[in-house]
């Protein structure tokens, strides 16, 4: 791989150097609830808290954390479904959150979301052909009927759909292969990010695998960038080249996968690996078990969130101080929100891939042996290793 690149950098490095496609910057979204004429003032429920964040074109960036923590209000967020309180959002380079609709339009092509249920997401009443062209129509990307046809046969052939499907209703499919007509959907328009908001999680286990095969597939066709979002850590393990964790939202940790799993910084990633069920009793575990249920985000804990929760809470710091985000090794890319992290002696995770049956053939995305393929692809296409939106993000080394 390095000799056929003339370099000896690794995937990862060259993974680096791509061009940054979404940024955030210290981005947020606070929802005001329980308004009433007699109330005081206002409560607020802080959903997004200031996330500071990028993903890269090609790049699968995975987001995890409890329910509640923010990630479908943060990838909503970054598609601008959902407007933010404060923050940046840049999209290649501009910043799109003071754009009118009429000039997010053509961007709305660019980022699609597919969506958990995928039963609830697709009109019932539409056939599949409807629901794929639709999009095709609104950004008219056929100029005939007959290329909308093509387009919408090649559409579900790419994600394993058979052509008759084109004629038939969402009910007469099985979940996964709704998921695919979803996949289906966000594809037709040529995306460049998607935001993927628990796209497995409402599916069998048996299926799930297949989906996550189709969409590691499809990045590697089309180059395609995911945000991942999941409670399934061992999923996102598999399918992101980095991983957020989030925590009342906030990100708490960041890294590449494997900084975050091998070598987890947070007490909360801890946590969450050690909640992780291993098939192997001799593997070490992680023992740190999460108790308790998140804190409201109304009204969130002082100084660190986690602090009620934390069993390494250094008392008048953490709970006082709220600590940032920063390098834990400077140039690591390694990022911890933590007064107290876990810095002393690497402990590994035993966050392995159980009870999802991926077939062998599909390695975690940091190993995928077309990685070099990809890479280049994406350097040739962006011509330039670093962009106005890396630079906007200033603060992200990630
Ligand atoms: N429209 C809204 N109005 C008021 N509060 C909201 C709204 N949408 C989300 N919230 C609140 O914002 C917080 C974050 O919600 P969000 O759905 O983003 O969490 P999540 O991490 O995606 O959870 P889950 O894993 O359960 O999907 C929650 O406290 C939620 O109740
Ligand atoms: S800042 Fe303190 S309370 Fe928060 S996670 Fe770190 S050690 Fe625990
Ligand atoms: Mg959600």
């Amino acid at each position: 791989m390095a000799e056929q690149s003339g370099t000896n950098e690794s995937a990862g490095q060259a993974r680096a150097k791509r061009r940054t496609l979404v940024a955030t910057e210290q981005l947020g979204k606070y929802f005001p609830v329980g308004s009433s004429f007699f109330a005081r003032s206002q409560k607020l429920v802080r959903a997004v808290d200031g996330v500071s964040l990028r993903v890269r074109r090609g790049e699968t960036v995975g987001l995890v954390g409890e329910s509640g923590c923010g990630k479908s209000t943060l990838g909503r967020l970054i598609l601008r479904l959902v407007e933010p309180t404060f923050g940046r959002i840049v999209y290649d380079g501009r910043d799109i959150v003071p754009l009118r609709p009429s000039e997010m339009r053509p961007l709305r092509r660019k980022m699609q979301i597919i969506f958990q249920d995928p039963y609830s997401s697709l009109n019932p009443r539409m056939t599949v052909r409807e629901i794929v062209g639709e999009a095709i129509q609104i950004h008219k990307l056929a100029p005939t009927k007959k290329d909308e046809e093509e387009m919408i046969a090649g559409l579900l052939a790419k994600v394993g759909l058979r052509p008759d499907a084109m004629s038939r209703y969402p009910h007469e499919f099985s979940g996964g292969q709704r998921q695919r007509i979803g996949i289906a959907r966000a594809l037709a328009v040529q995306p460049e990010f998607i935001v993927c908001d628990e796209p497995i999680s409402a599916l069998d286990v048996s299926i799930q695998a297949q989906i996550v095969n189709l969409l590691m597939d499809l990045q590697d066709e089309l180059g395609v960038a995911f945000l991942f979002i999941s409670h399934d850590l061992r999923v996102v393990r598999h399918i992101s080249h980095r991983v957020l964790v989030m925590y009342l939202g906030k990100i708490v940790e960041q890294g590449s996968t494997e900084q975050v799993y091998e070598n987890p910084l947070h007490p909360y990633t801890r946590a969450l690996l050690g909640a992780v069920p291993t098939p192997d009793p001799e593997k070490k575990r992680l023992r740190i078990v999460l108790e308790g249920d998140a804190p409201s985000a109304i009204d969130p804990p002082a100084g660190c969130a986690f602090h009620p929760r934390c069993s390494r809470m250094v008392k008048g710091t953490c709970d006082r101080e709220t600590p940032t985000l920063a390098e834990h090794q400077l140039g690591s890319g390694h990022k911890v929100a933590c007064w107290n992290p876990h810095v002393d002696a690497p402990e590994r995770s035993s966050a392995q891939l159980v009870g999802l049956d991926i077939p062998p053939s599909v390695q975690p995305a940091a190993d995928r042996e077309n990685d070099e393929k990809r890479e280049s692809t994406a350097q040739a296409a962006d011509g330039e290793e670093a962009d106005g939106a890396a630079q906007a993000a200033e603060g992200e080394s990630e």
